[in-house]
C-alpha cells in the first residue's frame, strides 16, 4: 500500500551497521528504540520526528473493549510512567476526544481465555501527534501495546516515541516456555513475574508441568491424597490456579497443565498406591533421574480414576489442549509384574512402548469426553496413536518431522532446553521450520511452534530466572519473526536492553545472581567476584547431574547457581577478539583492559576465597584466572611487536587453557574458545621479525 515500506530486515540491516560499533564496542549511546524492538515486528518504517510523553498523554479505547484491554491499556501507561517518572492520567479519555493513543479493536471477539490460533496481528502508528494501535482482536491490541512500551526512549531532555509504521503478526500461533514446578516448588509469585516476562516478548502458552515423581504440586478435591501425601505441603491450591489462569488470559497467554503419566509419577502413588503397577507402598522420590513407578494400565480402577481427576483438572483449566506427559517411561514395573505381562502376551504385545499407546489410546478417550485435546513427549509417537494427540519434540529434529509427516500437530522444544546452557545464538538460529525441512505445505502446517522448557532438578525460586532470561526472548523471537531474522550480533544488541526491560518488570536474572555472590563471599564488596563470574557459565545439566548429583535436598548457593548462562561477556569477547585479529585498535584496546583487569583482581578474589569455603570448591578456575589474562595480554603484545612467542609457548597456554574447566567444578569459563583463537594467532606471528 505505501511505496515506502519494505521488510523490516534490510532497514536494520542498515541502521545496524551505523550504530552496532558505537553500541557494542563502546557501549556509549543506547541505539534508537526502532533498532531494539525484541521479537522484531514483520514489518517497519520509520517515520519522521517523535511523539513527546508527557503529563497531558492521554488514551482513548475505541472499538471493542472489555476489563482486558482496559486493564492492559491501564497497566501500560503504569509501566511508561515508571520508564519516564512522569504521571499520566489513567482514565480513559471520552470517545472522539483528541487522545494522545487510540487502542482500536475491531472485532468483539469474546475477552476470554484466549486459544490456539487466535488472530494476534496489530498495526501501531506513531507521528509527532499521535500513537494508534489498531488489531482485530484484543489480543492483538495487547501485543501492540508491549511494542509502543519498547519504544519509549529518552531524547535531549524529555522521553519520546519515535515515529513510525508498524504491520505486526506472529510467524507460529503456539509460542511457549515449559515450567517445571514438580521438581523443586516455585510459589505463585515466581509464575505471576514468568508470565509478565513472557507478555513481554509476546510468548502466548506457559505449560505448566504440574506433578513429577518429586511433587504433586495441585490440589484435587476429588483426590485429596494427592496433594496431602505427595507434596510435602508443596501445592497450588484451586484457587490460586485460578487467579494465576486469569493473569494469564489477561496478557493473552494460555496455561496448558502437564500431568505427566505412565512415568513421572511417583508423587501420585504416595496418596494412592493402587495406581502403580508395583506393590508399594511409596513415597515422594528423594532423587531425581527416570525412575522406575509407573501407573498400572490394565487395571480399569486406573482409567476410572483418570476419568475423574482429568475431569476435575479439566474443569479447572479452560484451555483446550492438556499435557499427559508420556516420557521416559521404562517399562521396568511393566516387565516385573506378572499380570501385566501375561495381559501383552494376550494383546500380542511385544514391547512395553507398544501397552504404553494402549495406555494412551484410553487416556485420549478419557480426555475427548472432557472435550480436551492431548499432547505428550514425543516418546507417545507411535502409528496406532490417534491423530488428535499434539506432538512434543524434546528428541531429534527428525522426531518433529515424523510426528508432522504422520498427520500430528507438533511443537519443537529440544533446541531449546534452557539447561543445557545453549548459548543465545544457538537457541535463536534453531527454527521449527527450517527451509529445508523437506516437509510438504500439508505437512508443514502441522509445526504450531515451539516452547522452551525449564526444567527444575538444579533450580529454587531464587535461580530460576537467570536460567530462563534473557535467553527465552531470543526463543520467542524465532517463534514470533520472520524466518530471515537470524542476524545473530544484531539479536545480541537487541537482547542487552531487552534484558533490562526484563528487570524491570520484575524479573530477578539480573538482580539475583550478585546475591548468590554475596551470600559467597560474605561481603557486599564483590567488585572482583563478579568479574569473575562474568567470564563464567554453570556446566551443562547432564555434567552436573553426573558430578553434583543433585537431589530434592540439595542446596543451591554456589557459585554455580550465582552464574548466568551466556553472560553478556560471552559474545562480546568473541566479538572483540575477532576485531582484535582484523587489527581493530579499539577492540585490542578493550581486551587489554579486561586482561589487565583479571590480572588486578585476582589477588582480591584470592582472598574472597580464602574465607569461603564454598568458593574453595572452584579453586581451579580462580587459580586459572589470571592465566588467562597474562594469556591473553602475551597474545596481544606477540600480535602487536610481530614476533612470535617463545618455543613451547603455545603448547604450554594450550595446556592451561586444557586444565581450565575441570569436569569436578560445576561451571565452564566462556572465553576459552576465543582465547584459543587468540593464542593461535599471536603463534603465527612470523618468528623473529
Ligand atoms: C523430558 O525432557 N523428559 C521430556
Amino acid at each position: 500500500m505505501n511505496p515506502r515500506t519494505f521488510r523490516l530486515l534490510p532497514l536494520l540491516a542498515a541502521l545496524v551497521l551505523s550504530l552496532l560499533p558505537v553500541a557494542l564496542r563502546a557501549q556509549a549511546q543506547p541505539a534508537s528504540s526502532l533498532t531494539t524492538l525484541m521479537p522484531l515486528p514483520s514489518t517497519l518504517v520509520p517515520g519522521t520526528g517523535a511523539l513527546p510523553i508527557n503529563a497531558s498523554f492521554t488514551y482513548a479505547l475505541l472499538g471493542h473493549s472489555g476489563p482486558y484491554i482496559q486493564q492492559g491499556a491501564v497497566r501500560l501507561l503504569r509501566r511508561i510512567e515508571t520508564r519516564t517518572g512522569i504521571s499520566l492520567p489513567l482514565a480513559a479519555a471520552a470517545k472522539g476526544q483528541d487522545a494522545t493513543l487510540t487502542i482500536n479493536v475491531l472485532t468483539d471477539l469474546l475477552e476470554t481465555n484466549p486459544q490456539l490460533g487466535d488472530d494476534e496481528s496489530y498495526t501501531l502508528d506513531i507521528t509527532a501527534q499521535h500513537a494508534q494501535i489498531e488489531a482485530k482482536t484484543w489480543i492483538g491490541a495487547l501485543r501492540g501495546m508491549e511494542t509502543l512500551l519498547q519504544l519509549v526512549e529518552p531524547s535531549g531532555s524529555q522521553y519520546v516515541l519515535p515515529a513510525v509504521h508498524i504491520a505486526d503478526a506472529p510467524r507460529f500461533p503456539w509460542r511457549g516456555l515449559m515450567l517445571d514446578t514438580g521438581r523443586h516448588f516455585l510459589p505463585p509469585a515466581v509464575i505471576y513475574r514468568t508470565l509478565d516476562g513472557m507478555a513481554s516478548v509476546k510468548l502466548n502458552v506457559l505449560h505448566w508441568h504440574l506433578t513429577e515423581d518429586q511433587g504433586f504440586r495441585i490440589e484435587s478435591k476429588v483426590f485429596p491424597r494427592l496433594q496431602q501425601l505427595g507434596s510435602n505441603g508443596q501445592y497450588y491450591t484451586q484457587q490460586q490456579v485460578r487467579e494465576i489462569i486469569a493473569y494469564a488470559s489477561a496478557r493473552g497467554i494460555r496455561i496448558v497443565p502437564e500431568f505427566d503419566m505412565p512415568g513421572h509419577a511417583t508423587s501420585w502413588m504416595v496418596g494412592y498406591p493402587q495406581l502403580g503397577s508395583a506393590p508399594g507402598p511409596f513415597t515422594i522420590a528423594d532423587r531425581f533421574g527416570v525412575l522406575d513407578a509407573a501407573m498400572n494400565p490394565i487395571r480399569p480402577g486406573t482409567y476410572t480414576f483418570l476419568d475423574a481427576f482429568l475431569g476435575e483438572m479439566a474443569r479447572l483449566f479452560p484451555d483446550h489442549y492438556l499435557h499427559v506427559g508420556g516420557d521416559e517411561s521404562n517399562g521396568k514395573e511393566w516387565r516385573a509384574n506378572p499380570q501385566i505381562r501375561a495381559f501383552m502376551k494376550a494383546h500380542h504385545m511385544q514391547t512395553t512402548a507398544e501397552l504404553q499407546t494402549y495406555f494412551n489410546q484410553r487416556v485420549q478417550t478419557i480426555l475427548a469426553r472432557h472435550h480436551k485435546q492431548m499432547v505428550g513427549w514425543d516418546e507417545i509417537l507411535n502409528p496406532k496413536l490417534p491423530r488428535q494427540a499434539v506432538i512434543q519434540n524434546w528428541h531429534g529434529l527428525e522426531f518433529l518431522t515424523n510426528a508432522a509427516k504422520q498427520g500430528h500437530d507438533t511443537i519443537l522444544s529440544h533446541p531449546y532446553y534452557l539447561d543445557h546452557m545453549y548459548s543465545t545464538a544457538e537457541m535463536f538460529l534453531a527454527d521449527p521450520l527450517p527451509a529445508d525441512s523437506g516437509l510438504t505445505p500439508d505437512q508443514a502446517r502441522h509445526i504450531l511452534g515451539g516452547e522452551a522448557c525449564m526444567w527444575a532438578e538444579d533450580i529454587i525460586p531464587e535461580t530460576v530466572d537467570s536460567r530462563i532470561w534473557p535467553r527465552a526472548a531470543a526463543v520467542a523471537e524465532r517463534f514470533w519473526s520472520p524466518a530471515t531474522d537470524r542476524d545473530v550480533n544484531n539479536m545480541y544488541s537487541r537482547l542487552q536492553v531487552e534484558s533490562l526491560r526484563l528487570e524491570a518488570e520484575g524479573l530477578t536474572h539480573l538482580s539475583g545472581p550478585p546475591r548468590i555472590l554475596r551470600n559467597l563471599a560474605g561481603t557486599e564488596q564483590i567488585a572482583p567476584l563478579q568479574l569473575f563470574a562474568d567470564t563464567l557459565q554453570p556446566v551443562d545439566f547432564g555434567i552436573r547431574g553426573h558430578e553434583q548429583r543433585p537431589s530434592p535436598a540439595t542446596v543451591f548457593d554456589r557459585l554455580v547457581d550465582g552464574v548466568r548462562p551466556d553472560t553478556p561477556l560471552n559474545h562480546q569477547f568473541e566479538l572483540q577478539v575477532n576485531g582484535a585479529l582484523q587489527g581493530n585498535a579499539g577492540d585490542v584496546a578493550s581486551l587489554e583492559a579486561l586482561f589487565h583487569g583479571w590480572i588486578a583482581n585476582a589477588p582480591a578474589l584470592d582472598k574472597l576465597e580464602a574465607g569461603s569455603p564454598l568458593l574453595q570448591e572452584d579453586s581451579v578456575h580462580i587459580a586459572a584466572w589470571p592465566k588467562l589474562g597474562q594469556m591473553g595480554l602475551d597474545a596481544l603484545q606477540a600480535m602487536r611487536a610481530h614476533k612470535a612467542p617463545p618455543a613451547g609457548w603455545l603448547q604450554q597456554q594450550e595446556a592451561t587453557l586444557k586444565a581450565a574447566n575441570p569436569r569436578s567444578e560445576l561451571v565452564d569459563f566462556v572465553v576459552l574458545k576465543p582465547l584459543q583463537k587468540l593464542v593461535e594467532a599471536a603463534a603465527a606471528s612470523p618468528a623473529g621479525n
